[in-house]
């Protein structure tokens, strides 16, 4: 959650051409005006959702070049001082030489100066002794120049306010810059100098906007000193490299500079004005530093006396925009589902980005750009939008430089002829900024995208909940790959379903994309090409990294801030996570470190057993559970049981209520060459379970113990409510194990020791399992209680082999640690020991009291 949206409005993007200003200094003029005449251009005569400038129409606005290209604006005021803001020249708390410096005066195209171009070296720079940092005010700079401008047609100073005079809010004043056009979108050549309107906004009205979190949740308090100009619902603003430019309006015939520009968060975003220096209340300030030198600047007296201050009212209503995207009468009924119809070929769905562009998969059309980069028939192109009389024509098709090779980059912009009117049926979707980061369990919904078939299902089958970043980077993504913190850009974005799969539904042919709702609000967040096999898609490409080519492309594409903001416990999270281990076959054993009460224990399987009795099982494959022989069969039965299997029950938080899955059981293994005896036994569910954060394998532990593992007997608490509890254990040694129970073990069987007081956590009868959390992260099944046993535990490790070939996709984990079973006749006891009967504490006592004899 970085603050990196609070941006001083430097920059360093334009460089013009080598030598286009040469440093004119060399021939000075004496033709300045006795008196100095301000705020008049000649009568002839961007920024965010500004336009060009005219040459000419603002003689005062300079460019501040540092190093060869512009830095910073600023305002001409008096022959030898430059306006402009503190910002620009503090680095680090250091105010940086005026030598590095140098103004160009009367230059409208950077790429291309006018003739009465010139340049100034800066003599000295002087900021207010209290300047700081941009949002603790007193952004402001005086720059005296090493010899005064030339004044003609294209160089003429602005009027400055005096310390009493009153901008009234609403009025609407213009601001010029050569700064960025939008957020990280530089202005394009040939560098012509942008003007925009913006109205001033009142204190109040500014401090009720940025009030309400923003970006990353930012608030801003005004301090006095400072002014808003711009507008609630944004897309005309401000942006970087127009810092310490002039906000002028006019007044009885004069430019008077209000404001000088300052900061922002973000740029022309929803309810985030630009902020200003105010210039008026620097009155003293700046006669104090321009002091002797003649002439200086002017501050005519405020034409119109203003109607006498305090009256005016102070209090102002706030009006807040709300966003002018994403709003569906219902979900489903996407107002922004735009079919795009080719001769030849099936429709292509895409969304409605803007008044006039369509987002749309480029892979429905890249068979049909021909070597110009356009499609040879677009002229027969039709676009059907939602409650449009007729089709759209289509102008331009803009694929992404990188649809052809990357699926993520799968996509395409589609001009329409002639904008459609948005205030009616037909309305954008919004777009997400590239720090959006969707909430997990965000509400979310499939929209078709591309040639995609139409559901196959119901409605409530295209509804899903949003995973948290880890879930979905670590169940889809690589093993060892960092997690992306909350803010940084994801690399999928994984929806879970409120319903399963339904046998038989393929959803194989269908194209998807994924939208998103936060406060009422839907979000295009996400795209996918096709789903995988038979299922819904599970992982989907997130669009915000595409926000930046799709605002250049369209300059008025709706990207519209976060508007929900509760991070939970994944926005804690400051530390990068990797992925604990996959096998071959995908991720196992992933649990959330952090998981919340109602814990979660994706493989924790209820085995429902002839109606009457219910075993733990452990979910080891896709389609198989583990659970304990005496558990699921009846001593002495030879018929096999009705057996059900459901999982995800285990109250699992991030998920949706009731994601359970069950399956019956179709057929009971063991190994052949243990028979009935066998501790061991694999259910086969009667279908696979998707793999998922309320039903996941777990990882399977070859041999030994684990170094460094915490270890657990996982069960019921309660037998009713079957609320899960782990008791912490300690594996023995197989010597102390061997000696404590010397004659009742069978080979391969594991026995542990109870923490204080969590002897009798788990219900014995059900067989709990004994799980390991690994030092890289996953989790291990270890073995299955022996029954009528809370301290036996029957070893998966040494029936590897059976269970590989039975299963096929197990999740066995390299080999680590200890060798758990040393060799026969290694395992000498302490004769002492046959006398210490009762519980296992007192023994293993007594066993730690004698030397111990070495294997
Ligand atoms: C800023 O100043 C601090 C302390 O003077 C110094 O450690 C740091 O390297 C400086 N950073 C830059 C970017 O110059
Ligand atoms: C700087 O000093 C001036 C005059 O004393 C004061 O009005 C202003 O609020 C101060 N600004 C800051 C940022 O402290
Ligand atoms: C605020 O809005 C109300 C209702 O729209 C209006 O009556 C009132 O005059 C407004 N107040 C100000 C200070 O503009
Ligand atoms: C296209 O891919 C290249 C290389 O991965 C990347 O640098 C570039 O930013 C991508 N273009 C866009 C518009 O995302
Ligand atoms: C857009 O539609 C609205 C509502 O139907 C209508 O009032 C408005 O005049 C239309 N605007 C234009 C520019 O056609
Ligand atoms: C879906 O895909 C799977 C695997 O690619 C294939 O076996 C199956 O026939 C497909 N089903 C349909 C309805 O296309
Ligand atoms: C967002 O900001 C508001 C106001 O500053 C604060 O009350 C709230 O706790 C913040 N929320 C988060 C999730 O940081």
């Amino acid at each position: 959650m970085s603050q990196h949206l609070l941006l001083p409005f430097v920059i360093l993007a334009i460089s013009p051409i080598p030598g286009a200003f040469q440093d004119s200094a060399l021939s000075p003029t004496q033709e300045e005006p006795e008196d100095l005449d301000c705020g008049r251009p000649e009568p002839y005569a961007r920024i965010v959702g500004g336009s060009d400038a005219q040459p000419g129409t603002w003689p005062w606005q300079v460019s501040l070049h540092q190093g060869g290209g512009h830095i910073c604006g600023g305002s001409l005021i008096a022959p030898s001082w430059v306006l402009s803001a503190a910002h620009c020249f503090v680095r680090n708390g250091t105010l940086e030489p005026a030598a590095e410096w140098s103004v160009v005066l009367g230059v409208h195209s950077q790429d291309r100066p006018l003739d009465g171009a010139h340049v100034r070296a800066v003599a000295e720079i002087l900021v207010p002794d209290n300047y700081s940092k941009v949002e603790l005010g007193s952004d402001l700079a005086l720059l005296r120049l090493a010899s005064p401008a030339r004044l003609g047609p294209a160089v003429r100073p602005v009027c400055l306010p005096r310390a009493s005079h009153h901008f009234a809010h609403g009025t609407a004043c213009w601001t010029t810059g050569w700064g960025d056009v939008q957020e990280a979108d530089p202005l394009p050549l040939p560098w012509v100098l942008q003007e925009v309107e913006l109205r001033l906004l009142g204190e109040a009205a500014c401090q009720c906007l940025y009030s309400r979190p923003g970006p990353f949740n930012l608030t801003l308090q005004l301090l006095p000193g400072m002014l808003c100009a711009g507008y609630p619902e944004g897309r005309r603003d401000t942006c970087q490299g127009d810092s310490g430019g002039p906000l002028v309006c006019e007044e009885g015939g004069r430019w008077f500079q209000a404001g000088i520009t300052s900061f922002g968060f973000g740029c022309g975003r929803r309810n985030r004005p630009g902020v200003f220096t105010a210039v008026a209340p620097y009155e003293a300030w700046i006669r104090e530093q321009v002091m002797g030198s003649e002439p200086g600047p002017a501050f005519p007296t405020q034409a119109q006396e203003p109607q006498s201050g305090p009256q005016e009212p102070r209090e102002e209503n706030c009006t807040i925009a709300l966003p002018e995207c994403g709003k569906a009468p219902q979900p489903g009924a996407w107002p922004w589902e735009a079919q795009v119809m080719v001769p030849g070929s099936r429709p292509c769905h895409g969304a409605l980005v803007s008044e006039s562009w369509v987002l749309v998969p480029a892979s429905c059309f890249l068979d049909r750009i021909s070597s110009d980069g356009q499609p040879h028939d677009l002229e027969a192109w039709r676009v059907l939008l939602p409650s449009r009389p007729r089709a759209e024509r289509v102008a331009r098709l803009v694929p992404h430089e990188n649809a052809s090779w990357d699926d993520a980059s799968d996509l395409a912009l589609l001009q329409l002829r002639a904008p459609v009117n948005l205030s009616a049926a037909p309305r954008p979707v919004c777009l997400p900024h590239p720090e959006h980061y969707f909430l997990p369990g965000s509400r979310c919904r499939l929209a078709r995208w591309g040639r995609g078939e139409p559901a196959p299902g119901p409605s409530a089958q295209l509804e899903a909940e949003l995973l948290g970043g880890w879930w979905c980077h670590c169940l889809y993504g690589r093993q060892g790959a960092p997690v992306p913190l909350a803010g940084d850009p994801p690399h999928a974005l994984c929806p879970a379903y409120q319903e399963e799969e339904e046998a038989g539904r393929c959803w194989n042919d269908s194209r998807w994309s994924l939208l998103c709702r936060e406060e009422g609000t839907w979000f295009l967040a996400g795209i996918r090409d096709f789903s995988s096999g038979c299922l819904r898609p599970r992982a989907f490409f997130p669009l915000q990294t595409h926000g930046p080519w799709i605002s250049h492309v369209t300059r008025g594409a709706y990207l519209e801030d976060q508007l929900a903001w509760d991070w939970g416990l994944e926005g804690e999270e400051t530390e990068a996570q990797t992925c604990p281990p996959h096998t071959e076959h995908g991720a196992c054993g992933l649990r959330p470190e952090a998981a919340p009460v109602g814990v979660l224990w994706p493989w924790l399987a209820e085995v429902h057993v002839a109606g009457d009795r219910v075993c733990t099982g452990i979910l080891v494959a896709p389609g198989w559970v583990l659970a304990a022989t005496h558990c699921v069969l009846r001593l002495g039965s030879t018929t096999v049981p009705y057996i059900e299997v459901y999982l995800g029950r285990a109250g699992a938080n991030p998920l949706p209520q009731g994601h359970q899955v069950s399956r019956l059981v179709i057929s009971i293994r063991l190994p052949r060459h243990l028979g009935l005896s066998a501790p061991l036994a694999l259910l086969e569910l009667s279908s696979r379970v998707e793999p998922s954060p309320s039903a996941l394998p777990i990882c399977l532990h070859p041999g030994g113990i684990p170094p460094g593992a915490s270890c657990w007997v996982l069960g019921w608490k309660d037998p009713q409510d079957r609320v899960p509890v782990a008791a912490a254990v300690s594996i023995l040694t197989s010597r102390l194990c061997h000696c404590l129970y010397q004659s009742v073990l069978p080979p391969g069987t594991l026995c542990v020791l109870y923490a204080e007081g969590q002897e009798d956590r788990c219900e014995v009868n059900s067989a709990p399992p004994l799980l390991c959390h690994t030092e890289g992260g996953s989790w291990v099944l270890m073995g299955m209680a022996v029954r009528g046993s809370r301290e036996l535990f029957a070893a998966v490790g040494p029936e590897e082999a059976w269970i590989s070939q039975t299963v096929g996709e197990a999740h066995f984990l390299p080999p680590s640690g200890s060798p758990y079973w040393p060799p026969d006749g290694s395992n000498l006891c302490p004769p002492d020991l046959a006398r210490a009967s009762g519980s296992p504490r007192a023994a293993l006592f007594l066993l730690l009291l004698t030397p111990l004899i070495q294997n």
